[in-house]
């Protein structure tokens, strides 16, 4: 199979990782990659928000696949594009990535689909958030209507914060064109309990889970400091309810799967189901529609399966076809590197060393993800600079492997978690 993998994160370094190594990949380039990517397969440069400059990529490739990583190309239709043009892609097109881009049209699928989820209002006047905040009471979770790099909501005790929040949503979503409409933001119940991450591939109609992956969304130890994109993630959950994976197909991704093939925008490609195990059962936190970042780092290297055969499935709805997946018996932790000042003020252009080193150990590798060459050497050029991942027999081992990789990198001003994993 000829595939190109669009995107230039950790999670498309993973994926191409998982492609590279397997024997169903016949030619990998990834669009437009980063420097280590460069190093297992072929990178090229384009803009990946231009429908067009992908397909004739793709043709120039002789693409049999073409897998978007990044909800930004999604939320621009480039998946559109590509299977207008014929070729087979994996990832949903811009009317189905709304279950991504707009958390408002989100609560009105899972509504209608009857998936359990936070009670959530949707305001468009301060007045009506703080009316809903009332309603609600402390602690208050705010969410931005649109895209936010998962970082458009705040949970806090602070009945001021949360309004701040809110008015700053409200003023940003006005020139927001994903939202295509009138500007937003969702305030919602406070879901206790931990969370999960779970993809699940969809063809449109069938679904097929991959192993659920836990998140370390916050900053900072202890789940301190703001919201970011991701810190740190590990697999497999062992405390996890047994039926877990199977209660969440049958009752989050299937019924969303059947809404929006009922709504006609079928949803081809990865729904992620962020979910909340609260004091009163499952519930929905958010969908992406894509691969999560970190999780994939900790999910695709404990696939046994061909990941090229499986999306290729996806993409052409053929996944009742689709033997069932394989899994390794062992772990994986990853541990995200970020830049100095991230998420509010990331400063770039920092020299990186170690990474051979750290991955010369048994059972680590690194991921670039924010990454750069300039003048010979690998320098920081973005938030979320690597991903530390750690393989073993068992979370604890995997765990002890991650830092031990983490602890080889130099990169000044760096930030990182020290608990990911920690007791699991
Ligand atoms: P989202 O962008 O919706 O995934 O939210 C980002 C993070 O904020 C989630 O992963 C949770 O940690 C937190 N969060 C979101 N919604 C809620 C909620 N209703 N209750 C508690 N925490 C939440
Ligand atoms: N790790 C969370 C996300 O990918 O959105």
């Amino acid at each position: 199979m000829r595939i190109l993998l669009i995107g230039s994160g950790a999670r498309e370094h993973a994926l191409a990782r998982a492609l590279a190594r397997d024997p169903q990949t016949e030619r990998l380039v990834v669009a437009p990659g980063n420097p280590g990517t460069a190093q297992i397969a072929t990178n090229l440069e384009l803009d990946v928000l231009d429908g067009a400059a992908v397909v004739a990529a793709a043709r120039d490739v002789e693409a049999d696949l073409v897998v978007v990583g990044p909800e930004a190309p999604l939320v621009a239709g480039v998946a559109d594009a590509v299977r207008d043009a014929g070729i087979a892609c994996f990832g949903p097109g811009r009317a189905a990535a709304r279950l991504e881009a707009s958390k408002a049209f989100a609560k009105d699928v899972m509504a209608a689909a009857g998936v359990p989820t936070a009670l959530a209002h949707v305001c468009t006047t301060i007045e009506q958030v703080a009316e809903a905040l009332d309603a609600f009471g402390a602690p208050y979770v705010v969410k931005d209507d649109g895209l936010a790099g998962g970082k458009g909501v705040v949970v806090t005790a602070d009945r001021v914060e949360a309004l701040a929040h809110a008015r700053a949503c409200l003023a940003k979503s006005r020139d927001d064109a994903a939202t295509a409409g009138e500007p937003a933001v969702v305030v919602e119940e406070y879901l206790d309990g931990p969370e999960i991450s779970l993809f699940c591939l969809c063809d449109g109609r069938d679904v097929v889970p991959l192993e659920p992956a836990q998140d370390f969304k916050r900053l900072g130890d202890g789940d301190a400091g703001p919201n970011t994109g991701g810190m740190g993630a590990y697999s497999p959950l062992t405390w996890a309810p047994r039926d877990l994976t199977g209660e969440v197909v049958e009752r989050v991704a299937r019924p969303v799967v059947a809404e929006m093939a009922r709504r006609g925008t079928p949803f081809v490609g990865l729904l992620y189901c962020g979910l909340a195990l609260t004091s009163r059962g499952l519930r929905v936190v958010e969908f992406n529609a894509r691969f999560g970042d970190p999780e994939t780092q900790v999910v695709l290297p404990r696939l046994e399966s061909s990941l090229a055969e499986a999306l290729h499935a996806a993409a052409t709805g053929r996944l009742d076809r689709l033997a069932p997946l394989r899994w390794r018996a062992e772990a994986a932790v990853t541990v995200v590197v970020a830049a100095h000042g991230y998420p509010e003020q990331v400063r770039k252009g920092d020299v990186i060393t170690g990474i051979e080193d750290a991955d010369g150990l048994a059972g680590v590798h690194v991921l670039h993800a924010g990454t750069a060459t300039a003048d010979g050497a690998l320098v920081s050029a973005g938030g979320r600079v690597l991903s530390v991942v750690g393989l073993g027999p068992d979370v604890p081992a995997a765990r002890a492997a991650a830092y031990a990789g983490v602890d080889r990198i130099g990169l000044a001003g760096s930030q990182h978690r020290r608990d990911i994993a920690a007791g699991r």
